[in-house]
């Protein structure tokens, strides 16, 4: 807090003298403290401001390149021991500027330089520079969009886009968006604050739909879990998805009641595909089975967060239809797909989807964090309406009204802005940069005697592992004990080139462990490469294959 100085005793004595030993002391004073409601204190601070908001908006990625990522230069612990006061100081500790110089001199060094193109490990990445533009705008509007009263034409703004990224889905004709467009009756989805409450979101909506209120019965939303299956005569409801779905479905599970054991993992197939045997199996077995079972939705994904693959998306929509079972589609990662008139016939049968979610924060490439889920059928979202008395009344247009988050922030102008700035063709460039690097950094790693490709990109995300041809020998031997400990010594390998890798700090992958049924009840060590930084190319990805292979060579082969 930028506050004035005054040299009193008293509130010197209140001061910690350890953190200023040097400085005036500095008081909560109520004239100083109205003024940064409206300006910086004096023609000093402003210029002060300006010129680290010049190195922010202008200069973060030069400032950051020195620090690629989780390095150990400074332990974890270390920075732990830094941050262990639990006082808040009675009066303001330090100005802005001193603030923002801690923020920029400490703190951004220890962050994480996501926007290396080095930084492959992630689904975060760097973004283009006006983003940071954009979200200092909608910072400083500070618009609410829970309700009309504190954002008016921004909601307006919010529903525009939301129908085009709506139309982008599932391409209804002109006469639909015209009538939605801006109908305050309908609602073609909503902004939630990340992918995990846009899943929970469909869910819910699914969920209600699913029990919703009939003669005698209020509808699971009033009346709860209990009640709703003795209004249904069922025992249990569960979800379907592959064992690649994304744990956010889980916590879903948790939080609607219906328990998270009952978030069904299905098998899938050596292409890491929701296998359409299984699931057909497992409808069956549930169906078959002695609780009375209800199936709530089938959750297909474009874009695994492990392995970047994408479901059957048009068999799956076939499944629920014959089985007459919501269908949900995850495509936090891979949604934006739909951009690329080359690419987007990878998601296809998305179309189909009862609902869609995609994360703002991922391929849209906006700053964190911003999460939406589309609904095909405009009238879904009134299956979880809440209306209160000082806002969201009935029949008010409040985009809050059918809504998971109350207040929010208005993210939909960064990306309506983005879309405006980028052009879906601009987007698309992006998406196709990430799926033909991809695919180039596969066949590198095939060309590579001591790596593995174990999942090839179908969008832009691939797993290999270190894969020595010393340890080729014992797997390709065919005797069961060898090649279970040959296996065992590649997951130690691999995880610990990834830590050492990830230390020393100049560049970085991430790691997951894949049940790939080979060998046969093992789990396997895999690096995970996310593509998305349009600065990626391949001659990093194979510094990067370099740097392991040498780590490797120092660690084990000496
Ligand atoms: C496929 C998929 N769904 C959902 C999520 C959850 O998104 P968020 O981290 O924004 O909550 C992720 C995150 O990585 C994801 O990859």
């Amino acid at each position: 807090m930028l506050l004035k100085s005054n040299l009193t005793v008293s509130n010197c004595e209140m001061m910690k003298r350890d953190t200023l030993p040097q400085q005036k002391a500095l008081i909560a004073d109520w004239q100083t403290l109205t003024r940064t409601f409206i300006r910086p204190e004096n023609e000093l601070a402003k210029s002060t401001l300006i010129k680290y908001m010049e190195q922010i908006l202008f200069g973060l990625h030069d400032f950051l390149k020195k620090h690629v990522g989780f390095t150990k230069e400074v332990s974890l612990k270390e920075l732990a021991d830094r941050f262990t006061d639990t006082l808040i100081s009675e009066h303001p500790e330090k100005k802005l500027a001193d603030v923002i110089t801690d923020l920029i001199q400490d703190i951004a060094p220890h962050a994480v330089n996501v926007a290396s193109p080095y930084f492959v490990g992630h689904m975060t990445s760097a973004i283009p520079f006006f983003m940071v533009h954009l979200k200092t705008i909608v910072a400083a509007l500070n618009q609410n969009v829970v309700k009309i009263e504190t954002s008016k034409v921004v909601s307006v703004v919010e529903k525009q886009v939301t129908a085009k990224i709506h139309r982008l889905i599932f391409r209804e004709n002109d006469a639909f968006y015209h009538e939605h467009i801006q109908n305050t009756q309908t609602t073609l989805g909503c902004f939630t604050e990340n992918g995990t409450l846009a899943n929970l979101t469909a869910l819910w909506v699914a969920r209600n739909q699913r029990f919703a209120p009939k003669p005698g019965f209020g509808g699971i939303e009033k009346e709860g879990i209990h009640a709703a299956y003795q209004a249904y005569g069922i025992d249990r409801c569960v979800v379907l998805t592959s064992r690649r779905g994304h744990y956010s479905l889980n916590k879903a599970g948790g939080l609607l009641g219906i328990g998270n054991r009952n978030i069904i993992a299905v098998d899938v197939d050596r292409y890491n595909r929701i296998d359409l045997n299984s699931l057909n199996q497992t409808i069956e077995k549930v169906k078959g089975g002695k609780e009375r079972t209800a199936i709530l939705a089938i959750v297909g994904i474009a874009g695994t967060t492990e392995t970047g693959s994408v479901d059957p998306l048009t068999d799956l929509a076939d499944i629920c239809t014959t089985n007459n079972i919501y269908f949900h589609v995850d495509a936090a990662w891979g949604g934006p797909t739909l951009m690329s008139e080359k690419y987007s016939h990878r998601v296809a049968g998305i179309e189909l989807a009862d609902s869609v979610s995609m994360d703002g924060h991922k391929q849209f490439y906006m700053p964190m964090t911003c999460g939406m889920v589309y609904f095909k059928n405009p009238s879904s979202l009134d299956a979880v309406i809440y209306h209160a008395n000082y806002i969201n009344r009935p029949g008010s247009v409040d985009l809050g009204i059918k809504s998971l988050s109350g207040s929010r922030e208005a993210n939909s102008l960064i990306l309506d802005s983005a879309l405006k700035i980028m052009g879906s063709r601009g987007y698309a460039l992006l998406i196709e940069h990430g799926i033909e690097t991809a695919r180039q950094f596969a066949r590198e790693i095939d060309n590579r005697p001591n790596f593995q490709l174990i999942t090839p990109p179908e969008l832009n995300i691939l797993t290999y592992r270190l894969y020595p041809s010393v340890i080729e020998e014992d797997i390709s031997s065919g005797n069961i004990e060898r090649i279970g400990r040959a296996n065992e010594k590649l997951n130690h390998i691999n995880r610990t080139v990834q830590r050492l890798q990830r230390e020393a700090g100049h560049s970085f992958v991430s790691r997951t462990t894949l049940n790939t049924g080979d060998p046969p009840g093992q789990d396997t060590v895999v690096l995970r490469c996310v593509i998305m930084n349009p600065m990626t190319n391949l001659e990093i990805l194979r510094e990067i294959l370099d740097e392991q292979e040498e780590i490797y060579r120092k660690t084990f082969i000496t």
